[in-house]
């Protein structure tokens, strides 16, 4: 089957260790699904692989893309949860958590096999172009805001690097939630997008805000750090699920984490539960996915490229030629 995967790990040159080619359809596998893929959808997750985080030279080739939503055997149209092992669910007790492509195949093929816990109903609301950017960056988001903020409707949040995939879902589901929405970008325009979005208002990465935010959605890293910790209220929170600038900041502000008595919380991708939750709260508001673009999986090497030069608003998707 027709696929893209990474076939070398190049920590400088990320792309040049994606290859676009035939790959062996999944097998049967007891307690298994396999799943015709209609769109997946590309995370800087899929980056970091290239570069060898999170995936290791042995277990090369492996297909990229940890979300998808498609049809399976009986014709149900589903959206996969990514985190296997979790449960124990198709694998065993005793295997500790993975992220599709850390060890199983990914998505961005013909077809993909995950455990049938995994595996979810798509509301018929949500297009399977939609479904597909729920799994990773949406729902890395939503427990974000709405499991480790420790935010309520009213309260105000600041969010980093507006043009992400996990950053545009932060503030189109924070602004659904009823919080005050803040941004940052360095783009002007995107800046611009992001109050289209729902932003209170945006701002340069560093600018001082208008108030002392309740909590901070940081997926930038070392660029932002020091900013985000000195948005915070005292007793306010910052969560932190990524670093695409580097995670060593020049300054941690620590004196000001424990003087303000701030909360920093690390956050990772989310539970089945809270994938459900999701969908049903996207098909009860009409919040949709902010898609960048849409592409055949045969040029999904200008998605990454799209990526790695960090020129994209939203998610870019991938779908069957
Ligand atoms: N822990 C988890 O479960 C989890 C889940 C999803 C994502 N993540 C991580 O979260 C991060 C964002 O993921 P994503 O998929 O949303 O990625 P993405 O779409 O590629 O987001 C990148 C965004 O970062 C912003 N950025 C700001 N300063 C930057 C700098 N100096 N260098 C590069 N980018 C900069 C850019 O926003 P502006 O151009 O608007 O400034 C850019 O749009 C990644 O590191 C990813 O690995 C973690």
């Amino acid at each position: 089957m027709f696929a893209a995967y990474a076939a070398r790990i190049d920590r400088d040159q990320p792309l040049n260790g994606l290859e676009l080619g035939d790959r062996p359809a999944p097998g049967d596998r007891p307690g298994w699904t396999t799943i015709n893929v209609k769109a997946a959808s590309l995370n800087h997750h899929d980056l970091w692989s290239l570069r060898g985080v999170g995936l290791s030279e042995d277990r090369l080739p492996m297909i990229l893309g940890c979300d998808a939503a498609g049809v399976d055997a009986d014709g149900n149209e589903v959206v996969l949860h990514s985190v296997i092992g979790q449960s124990g669910h198709g694998v065993g007790p005793d295997e500790p958590r993975s992220i599709l492509t850390e060890k199983y195949q990914g998505t961005f093929a013909e077809q993909v096999a995950v455990p049938t816990w995994n595996v979810l109903r798509k509301p018929k609301e949500l297009s399977f172009e939609e479904a597909a950017c729920l799994p990773t960056a949406w729902l890395t988001a939503y427990r974000m805001i709405f499991t480790n903020a420790g935010v309520r409707p009213g309260d105000s949040l600041l969010v980093q690097g507006a043009g992400g995939g996990v950053a545009t879902a932060a503030i189109v589901l924070g602004k659904a939630a009823g919080l005050r929405v803040f941004a940052t970008s360095r783009d002007e325009a995107k800046r611009k997008r992001a109050v289209d979005l729902g932003a209170v208002d945006a701002f340069e990465p560093g600018a001082r805000l208008p108030q002392r935010v309740d909590a901070v959605i940081e997926t930038v890293g070392a660029a932002t750090w020091s900013h985000s910790v000195k948005s915070l209220r005292p007793g306010g929170t910052v969560v932190i699920s990524g670093a695409t600038s580097g995670d060593r900041p020049s300054h941690a502000e620590l004196t000001r984490i424990f003087f303000l008595e701030l909360k920093v919380v690390g956050s990772t991708m989310g539970t089945k539960d809270e994938l459900e939750d999701l969908l049903s709260f996207c098909a009860a508001t009409g919040v949709r996915p902010v898609i960048d673009e849409v592409l055949p999986l045969d040029r999904a090497r200008e998605g990454f490229e799209k990526m790695a030069s960090g020129e994209l608003f939203g998610k870019i998707v991938l779908t069957g030629s």
